[in-house]
């Protein structure tokens, strides 16, 4: 059986939590692959609106699995508020929910450390969320870290207290004016820790692989978008995990040959949240607009999102380096009553017009250029079918889907559920 995969394509917040939580019915697993809390994961129905950072978004059907896999950096104080919520809703997340053995622990100083690294940066702050991704990952890479298998070890405690007696040093170093009580912190994390060790750990790409042989089927859900990529992305204003979809396969130990249909989310506009270029980021009306009535402000950090006109040159690299086989369009809703819509099509870089994304989309290198469409007035958020269309929304569609060269099999037209078309 093969594993399917869903990526955001953007700068992330595209509204991956909402479709894997619409299309968990279909699948017996849904494991995560890549990043941490810095994610957050909306998802909307009856009436409620759940944000999840960690937890696989099919946590609240009963049908799946949720597998929290091996690429993915778990702080444990903030997986224990996630679980706090669920306990919430009666939510059962013991007997569904699977931590991967080999998924990197956050300690309380990564997240120290990632708040010095940014003070010290000053104008050059990446914008992290400060949840010590970044740190987190460098251990990872630099052999230095705790893993959740590590929690099963009898000397797991002198391993944690080596590594953070070694990062108090490196905090001293960057100088930053950051004020913390470290007892406390670790008073939290250790009693966090407890509530952790109580769920399922696992050899995940063993039970991935078998579940494949069994004839299972597997969603694998991403997090962040592919603009945030360590290697693709907008680098060094970027995340520090491999968002992409070859994140999936070192994320959950899934070959690629069985990677089958990759479905990639963008919004009907773009937003970004943090720093680095954007190159149709808009400082008008129109991007007040969009952020006003897209309720553009970060799940994680509520911050608010920068936000611009959709860009086909940034979109068409993420579908390709992606191999998205399947498109998904989030908050068209939220350009009605538009009187024009603006699509970047183009580039011109150093006097040329290119179509393709350049080493460096700094503002001072790449100028957008557009192509204009009519706008729609019409309410969207009422309609359940495609026939209910207005005419200049099927043209955006029509257009988008000419140049990206894939179909767009999902437009969702509101936050909830069962504001989710299917073409
Ligand atoms: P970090 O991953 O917290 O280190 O943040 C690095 C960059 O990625 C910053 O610009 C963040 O705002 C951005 N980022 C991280 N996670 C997300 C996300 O889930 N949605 C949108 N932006 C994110």
């Amino acid at each position: 059986m093969a594993v399917d995969l869903l990526l955001g394509l953007q700068w992330g917040d595209e509204g991956k939590g909402k479709i894997v939580d619409v299309l968990t019915k279909n699948y017996d697993v849904i494991a995560r692959f890549q990043g941490g809390p810095n994610a957050g994961h909306t998802l909307e129905f009856d009436g409620i609106k759940h944000v999840l950072h960690t937890i696989p978004s099919g946590i609240f059907h009963d049908s799946a699995i949720n597998l929290v896999g091996n690429g993915v950096v778990i702080d444990p104080v903030i997986f224990r508020r996630e679980l706090d919520n669920l306990s919430k809703f009666n939510i059962d997340y013991k007997s569904k929910m699977l931590i991967s053995r080999k998924a990197h622990l956050i300690l309380p100083t990564h997240r120290l450390l990632d708040a010095a690294s940014e003070a010290s940066k000053g104008k050059a702050k990446i914008g992290s969320t400060l949840k010590g991704i970044g740190p987190t990952y460098m251990d990872k890479t630099g052999r230095n870290g705790i893993r959740v298998g590590d929690l099963e070890m009898d000397n797991w405690k002198e391993k944690y207290r080596a590594l953070a007696n070694k990062h108090e040093a490196m905090i001293d170093f960057y100088k930053a004016d950051i004020q913390y009580n470290l007892a406390e912190m670790e008073t939290e994390f250790f009693a966090a820790i407890k509530v952790l060790k109580e769920l399922t750990f696992i050899d995940s790409e063993e039970y991935l692989f078998r579940a494949q042989a069994e004839g299972k089927s597997i969603l694998a859900e991403g997090a962040q978008g592919s603009l945030l990529d360590i290697d693709f992305g907008t680098y060094p204003y970027v995340t520090s995990s491999n968002t992409t979809a070859a994140g999936a396969c070192t994320g959950l130990g899934v070959a690629p040959s069985k990677i089958k249909e990759v479905f990639g989310i963008f919004k009907a506009y773009t937003t970004r949240v943090g720093s680095g270029p954007f190159p149709t980021e808009l400082f008008d009306s129109y991007g007040e607009t969009m952020g006003r009535v897209g309720n553009e402000f970060g799940a994680t950090t509520g911050r608010p999102r920068r936000c611009g006109w959709l860009d086909l040159v940034a979109l068409k690299y993420a579908v390709r380096v992606n191999g998205v086989t399947q498109l998904m369009m989030m908050k068209g809703d939220v350009l009605s009553g538009f009187d024009k819509l603006k699509v970047c099509t183009a580039y011109e870089y150093k006097g040329e017009r290119i179509s393709h994304l350049p080493y460096n989309i700094e503002a001072e290198n790449v100028k957008p250029i557009y192509t204009e469409m009519k706008g729609w007035d019409e309410d969207l958020t009422k309609l359940r079918d495609p026939s209910e269309f207005p005419a200049a929304l099927n043209d955006y569609i029509d257009f988008l889907e000419k140049e990206l060269e894939v179909p767009i099999k999902i437009v969702s037209v509101g936050p909830d559920r069962t504001q989710t078309i299917h073409r």
